[in-house]
């Protein structure tokens, strides 16, 4: 599966990115290399996945104003940067508007910005994401921040943690949990549970598990979170809004809490977790949409909404890409309307 990566960079840390994935790539499938200014978007070469990545200007992507100001930035010696390029280049923006995708290439994005809630500091990914969309390029199947210092150079531990990522993508695992509007797709032999804290949800994860054991597939464990319904305490720490990034490692690590006793009862599956922000029937679908089967409970904490959109378990059995197996409840269980 040959990969074409496309940046845009000003200072170097996205080219310096884009490189790095391509190494983690490398170990299984050629990758290309090619920045926006170099690669005519109507004629690209073959590739079966493409990433793109840009940095972050102005909370989202670069325009030829936020260009010239890095420009600047870059000229002055006392910055200690290198311009890649003069600001008349061409963006991620422009460049995508032109671009001819291959119509059968899997794209995922990756961006460059500050640490901190995209919510207040932006993603060039995001945005990028979003021009895919509205371009009908659908899915991306994984988007990833790396991220730099206030003097624009990568944080320490970004070069490995974008050659992981790369490595990720080469060998269809589940990538490193992103921050992003979706979860990231588990691979196509794995079985897919939702697991919401519910009695019904450990009652499905029980049923996958036995199910995994059977096949030899691996299980991918999902929570979806909202500002509701995320853990006390997540959501800010000294009246600063925590990351998502950090609230969906939150959610994650409680899901493990939460599922120990079950998980050794077939401790020879191998599992992986995903704290995603989302609703639920939608992460999950998302996340399930190359899976081979994906495991839910009849009824988990709907409550209100539920009602008003049916339950999570029903939107899966109409709109699910994969399988799916609804686990019914037993007598034992004791929050048969969702506590
Ligand atoms: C004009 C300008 C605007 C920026 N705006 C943002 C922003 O809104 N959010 C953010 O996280 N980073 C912002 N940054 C920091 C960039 O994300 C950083 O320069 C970039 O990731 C470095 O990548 P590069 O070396 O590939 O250009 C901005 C940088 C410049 C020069």
């Amino acid at each position: 599966m040959p990969a074409l990566i496309v940046y845009e960079s000003m200072f170097g840390a996205t080219h310096a990115v884009a490189e790095e994935i391509a190494a983690g790539l490398r170990d299984r499938t050629p990758a290309t290399v090619a920045s926006v200014n170099d690669l005519d978007p109507e004629h690209l070469p073959e590739a079966d996945l493409i990433v793109l990545g840009a940095p972050t200007h102005g909370h989202g992507l670069s325009t030829p104003v936020s260009r010239g100001d890095a420009a600047l930035i870059g000229l002055d010696s006392y910055s200690g940067l290198r311009l890649e390029h003069d600001d008349n280049a061409v963006g991620m923006a422009e460049w995508l508007e032109r671009a001819v995708l291959p119509a059968d290439a899997v794209v995922a994005v990756f961006d460059t910005r500050i640490r901190g809630p995209r919510l207040v500091v932006g993603s060039a990914g995001h945005h990028v994401v979003r021009l895919l969309r509205a371009g009908g390029r659908e899915p991306v199947v994984a988007s990833e921040s790396f991220y730099v210092m206030d003097n624009h150079r990568l944080e320490p531990g970004e070069r490995q943690r974008a050659r992981e990522w790369g490595a990720a993508l080469a060998a269809d695992r589940p990538a490193p949990l992103a921050v992003a509007d979706e979860g990231v797709p588990a691979s196509a032999d794995s079985i897919v549970v939702g697991h919401d804290g519910s009695a019904q949800a450990d009652r499905a994860l029980a049923t996958a598990l036995d199910l995994a054991a059977a096949l030899g597939a691996p299980v991918v464990v999902v929570r979806a979170w909202s500002i509701d319904t995320a853990p006390p305490g997540s959501l800010f720490q000294g009246g600063y809004a925590v990351p998502l990034l950090e609230v969906d490692h939150r959610v994650r690590d409680l899901l493990i809490e939460e599922t120990r006793s079950i998980r050794e009862r077939q401790s020879g599956v191998a599992l992986t977790y995903q704290g995603v922000l989302g609703q639920p029937a939608e992460v999950l679908m998302a996340v399930s949409r190359r899976a081979r089967m994906l495991v839910v409970g009849s009824r988990g904490r709907g409550g209100f909404a539920s009602l008003l959109l049916g339950s999570v378990s029903e939107q899966c059995v109409r709109h699910a890409a994969c399988p799916v197996l609804v686990v019914r409840p037993s007598g034992s269980d004791t929050d048969h309307d969702g506590a």
